[in-house]
């Protein structure tokens, strides 16, 4: 595997897998009481410049269960917030952490901090993608459905960062999504030429188009996510009326397969891009993929740090 995790496109098929695989070993572990400790004296750095539940409470608890422990660093408190640079950041904690995540805006900014940290580094969010969410989102979907082949994934809504990196990893892993957005909220468009590069070789069936119900249509798993993201805040007015038609609600699914799974990275808005009696429903796992990044975090972390053996 890559020194970093900073996008899925950087892994190999094999590689995705093997982290599938490893993140329900360590679940079944922790599940059964097991005095499993692999990152025994390993501190994660987390660098927070915007907000988290999930995350945060995944990375840090997940650390702790395995031995490890973690060291929250948000902007507002440490001298990235007041200007010293990322790359000097970059430099500094990775002095006294052994591994760092951290969730920013610009890809280019976690590239930046990669190439300058002398540790591994892993992507918790940032504009253009969310890896760590789509590694706990198939694992999720391997739990629930048994596999991943053979199913048709759909992702409607904004074409934002967890848009693209459904995109990369049904690229990587040669998977069949269909992605319908608005055509002014489309994905990212090198992403979606890495997407079709890639695909060529793994023989992935990827769709774009703006109609949901052709998304829809015979998908085994429904995906959505917010229409505003975190730092769009002044262009939530004009998002919301252009996706008001991809809300996930009650007419859309009887387009899907009966049985279902709807998906949501959290936090989600009853009432916009999913109906409450959806996300509600018993179609919902959202609770599970929720849970299950601890697991497959852990994962990334343990094959970063040489500790999967
Ligand atoms: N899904 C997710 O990353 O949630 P948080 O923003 O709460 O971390
Ligand atoms: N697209 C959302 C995902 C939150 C986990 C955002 O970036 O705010």
């Amino acid at each position: 595997m890559a020194k970093h995790c900073l996008s899925l496109a950087d892994l190999k098929k094999e590689d995705i897998l093997n982290l599938i695989e490893l993140a329900g070993i360590i679940k079944a572990k922790i599940k059964n009481g097991e005095d499993y400790k692999p990152l025994r004296g390993t501190i994660l750095g987390m660098i927070f410049e915007k907000s988290s539940t999930r995350t945060r409470l995944s990375f840090e608890a997940g650390m702790k269960r395995l031995g490890g422990d973690a060291v929250f660093l948000s902007n507002r408190d440490i001298q990235l917030g007041r200007g010293e640079t990322i790359e000097d950041t970059a430099r500094v904690v990775s002095r006294y952490v052994d591994i760092i995540m951290i969730r920013t805006y610009e890809h280019a900014r976690l590239e930046l901090f990669a190439k300058y940290s002398t540790v591994p580094v892993i992507n918790a969010l940032t504009d253009l993608l969310h890896p760590c969410q789509v590694l706990s989102d198939l694992f999720t979907i391997k739990e629930r459905l048994g596999s991943l082949n053979n199913i048709k994934i759909a992702y409607v809504g904004d074409g934002n960062n967890m848009a693209n990196s459904w995109l990369l990893a049904a690229a990587v892993l040669g998977l069949n999504l269909s992605v319908a957005t608005p055509k002014d909220c489309s994905v990212n468009g090198s992403v979606l030429s890495e997407a079709v590069k890639l695909s060529k070789e793994s023989k992935a069936h990827i769709t774009i188009t703006d109609n949901p119900v052709e998304a829809v249509k015979g998908a085994k798993v429904i995906y959505t996510d917010v229409w505003a993201s975190m730092g769009e805040e002044s262009q939530k007015e004009k998002k919301h009326a252009l996706l008001r038609p991809y809300q996930v609600n009650r007419e859309l699914v009887k387009y899907a397969d009966k049985d279902f799974i709807f998906m949501h990275c959290l936090p989600a808005h009853r009432g916009e891009e999913v109906e409450a009696e959806i996300i509600d429903s018993e179609h919902s796992v959202v609770w599970d993929e929720a849970e299950n990044r601890t697991y497959a975090q852990l994962a990334v972390i343990l094959k970063l740090m040489g500790r999967d053996k």
